[in-house]
């Protein structure tokens, strides 16, 4: 991995029990600034966990989670909602129009949104102005994820974590989603995390992947090692993976 990388997260020794069963297990690794790192591993292997640990929805029972190399409990909880924005598999939508979601993060801050500023953000996601007074529940699944995107970026935050965001798409919704991640990535300098089932959109997409089984890391590196890891279950499961 380059040397020059710096790290955004980093996790250290990183261990989550609950009712002293281990969900994770002594995780250790950075997430570059301005890349995008995937998290990719069968169901149940903790990857929705990590990603609670990186904007401090949940708290490690041993270990540390670092940003920008300060200890994530030392960060202000509102500094650190507006720096790392979250966008989930079925992403909440509130009632109301397009504007009122989007402008929801200002809302919740006594803050206005304009109008223009609105469409900007609205744009940036991959949905022109008409869409602005729609009613947000009546939109598609691929606009109502382009419209939690819009959302989740009017904080400007430093890092966006993306649990399974294309998953309930149709393949066209989710390749746009996939342009849209590549692009505010590279546009914004947004470090991204993201979890995707599949291993095809993990080398389309990442820069970096991390493989995780069973609450541990298994494996991490940029994302050519899906071909080319010698780690035997690494290659079981991107095996299985390719043949469902
Ligand atoms: N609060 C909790 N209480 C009990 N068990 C939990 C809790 N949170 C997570 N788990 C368990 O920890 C394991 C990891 O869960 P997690 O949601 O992180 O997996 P995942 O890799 O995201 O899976 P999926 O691909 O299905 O989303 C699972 O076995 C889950 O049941
Ligand atoms: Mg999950």
């Amino acid at each position: 991995m380059n040397q020059t990388n710096t790290a955004a997260i980093r996790f250290d020794k990183v261990c989550y029990e609950v009712d002293q069963m281990s969900i994770l297990y002594n995780i250790s690794g950075s997430i570059y600034e301005e890349k995008i790192t995937t998290l990719i591993g069968p169901s149940g292997a903790g990857k929705s966990t990590l990603l609670k640990m990186c904007n401090g929805l949940i708290s490690p029972t041993s270990g540390e989670t670092l940003v920008d190399e300060e200890s994530i409990d030392l960060i202000e909880p509102t500094k650190l909602r507006k720096d790392i924005g979250i966008v989930l598999q079925n992403a909440p939508i509130i009632r109301g129009t397009v504007f009122e979601n989007i402008a929801l993060p200002f809302t919740l801050q006594q803050k206005k949104l304009t109008e223009k500023e609105a469409i900007l953000f609205l744009e940036a996601a991959g949905l022109d102005h008409t869409f602005l007074y729609r009613r947000a529940e009546d939109l598609s699944g691929g606009q109502k994820q382009k419209v939690s995107i819009a959302r989740s970026i009017v904080n400007k935050p430093k890092i966006l974590l993306l649990d399974e965001i294309t998953s309930a798409l149709d393949p066209t919704s989710s390749h746009e989603i996939e342009q849209l991640i590549s692009k505010i990535n590279r546009e914004s300098k947004v470090t991204i995390i993201w979890i995707t089932h599949n291993i095809e959109q993990a080398k389309r997409v990442g820069d970096y992947t991390w493989i995780m089984m069973d609450g541990q890391l298994i494996e991490s590196g940029e994302s050519g090692l899906l071909d080319t890891t010698r780690n035997e279950q690494v290659k079981q499961f991107a095996n299985r993976v390719y043949k469902k």
